[in-house]
């Protein structure tokens, strides 16, 4: 027998009832309801691809955050793992012209959001199944980029959820995860719990949920804790029902701390690769100033690192982060041979480009010098093929090779290594 330990807003461990099947078929059960309810996200369908980008979901960005290089295949094979109503599939199928994408999720009602989506965005190479991640084995064959953003967490049993899609990654692989927080969520934790309380047997109505949320925020006086963070972090999407019952009114949420999420990721047999919001994990930006506290933090490990990060900065609701199947090669790009012999191509995921300050991968805003900037200018477009050597663009000029390091470190240029089997 199984049971579940979860660890506290205040750091206690308190043991829960153990997951038996059955309960665990009624627990998703009840998700695919609230979902067939509201379909989330309750983003406007259009009738053209969707605006910009998110290099998350950007197969060849992706993996050159992940290795240091350009994938040597683009024609890859995508999971959308809880797909919800669509809207991270269509960037997928969009944002990657040469791969096949296929979307699956517990909700009918959701998939039925989810195919119209696609279908009307010309969005044509993803196919979609009503299959539980629990279940994924059923789907053919296995994925080079699984994406599971904002659905283990919903869960019964998360672990088994982590350990399913694993199978399914193939070696070299990139599983990208996002779920929550506790320690920024804390004041949706207490409303959750008081919306429950106020429903009683009327719990898995998430109509009346929500109806009794509503009424539940508009009677709390403004000055009110959880009204408060509310309005600073939430009001802007909760206007909609979607998104309001998404967050008070779920039947099944399990948050993390540092020490449960690598639980989590231990537990899944895969390699961690690193957060896909580094700016976050960066203890620097923090305490910097002092020199002795970061000198103590030396001594610390990476998780312990990490914990110390969400212990003074709790603001955190989410964790965003990649895994890999090895073997996933890493490229410094240290030798100069390497770097001489490599094909530079301009990142796809930039904003306001061709301009000397636009906004890179990441939405930050960027600026080049004139020589970064010509350098950019002559590199290939993203995913041009006919393209010359970093040897060749930079014979008579003066740009060096740690320029073009500095380039492919702010993810500006993606080097492709001229191997044998270009692999
Ligand atoms: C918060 S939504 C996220 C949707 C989408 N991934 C996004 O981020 O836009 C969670 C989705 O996960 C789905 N889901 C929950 N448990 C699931 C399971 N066991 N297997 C497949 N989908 C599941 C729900 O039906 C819902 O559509």
């Amino acid at each position: 027998m199984r049971f579940d330990t979860l660890e506290t807003q205040n750091g206690e461990l308190k043991t829960t009832f153990p997951m038996t099947s059955e309960n665990e078929a009624a627990v998703s059960a009840a998700v695919a309801k609230l979902y067939d309810t509201y379909p989330f996200p309750p983003e406007p369908l259009i009738d053209e691809p969707p605006p910009g980008y998110n290099w998350r979901w950007h197969w060849p960005s992706a993996y050159n955050f992940c290795t240091g290089r350009a994938p040597s295949s683009n024609a890859v094979s995508i999971l959308d793992a809880g797909c919800g109503s669509g809207v991270g599939t269509e960037y997928l199928v969009h944002l990657n012209p040469e791969a096949q994408v296929t979307g699956i999720d517990l909700s009918a009602g959701t998939l039925d959001v989810a195919r119209e989506r696609c279908q009307r965005s010309g969005a044509d190479r993803a196919t979609f199944h009503q299959l539980s991640i629990y279940d994924v084995e059923q789907l053919e064959g296995q994925f080079d980029l699984i994406n599971c953003v904002g659905v283990l967490h919903h869960m019964p049993d998360p672990i088994k959820g982590i350990q399913a899609l694993a199978t399914k990654l193939a070696p070299g692989g990139l599983l990208h995860i996002f779920v929550y927080a506790a320690l920024g969520r804390w004041e949706i934790s207490l409303m959750q719990q008081a919306i429950a309380m106020l429903q009683g047997e009327r719990q898995g109505d998430y109509r009346d949920g929500v109806h009794i949320g509503r009424q539940l925020f508009n009677a709390l006086p403004e000055t009110n804790r959880i009204v408060k963070r509310d309005k600073e972090r939430w009001a802007l999407e909760n206007h909609q029902d979607e998104c309001f019952a998404d967050m008070y009114v779920h039947p099944q949420e399990v948050d993390y701390t540092i020490d449960t999420l690598f639980e989590l990721i231990d537990a899944s047999g895969l390699d961690f690769v690193g957060f896909s919001n580094p700016r976050y994990w960066d203890l620097n930006r923090l305490v910097g100033e002092s020199d002795d506290v970061m000198e103590r933090a030396q001594n610390l490990s990476d998780r312990q690192r990490y914990r110390l990060i969400e212990l003074l900065d709790p603001e955190l609701t989410h964790y965003e982060f990649f895994l890999s199947r090895p073997p996933l090669p890493q490229f410094d790009w240290s030798n100069d041979e390497s770097v001489l012999t490599a094909v530079p191509s301009r990142h796809a995921c930039m904003s306001g480009w061709p301009a000397k300050s636009f906004f890179d991968y990441d939405y930050q805003l960027a600026t080049v010098t004139e020589a970064e900037y010509d350098f950019l200018s002559r590199c290939a477009e993203p995913g041009e093929t006919e393209a010359q050597t970093v040897a060749a663009l930079i014979a008579d000029t003066e740009f060096t090779l740690d320029q073009v390091r500095s380039l492919q470190r702010r993810q500006l240029t993606v080097l492709s290594p001229m191997l044998p089997s270009h692999s």
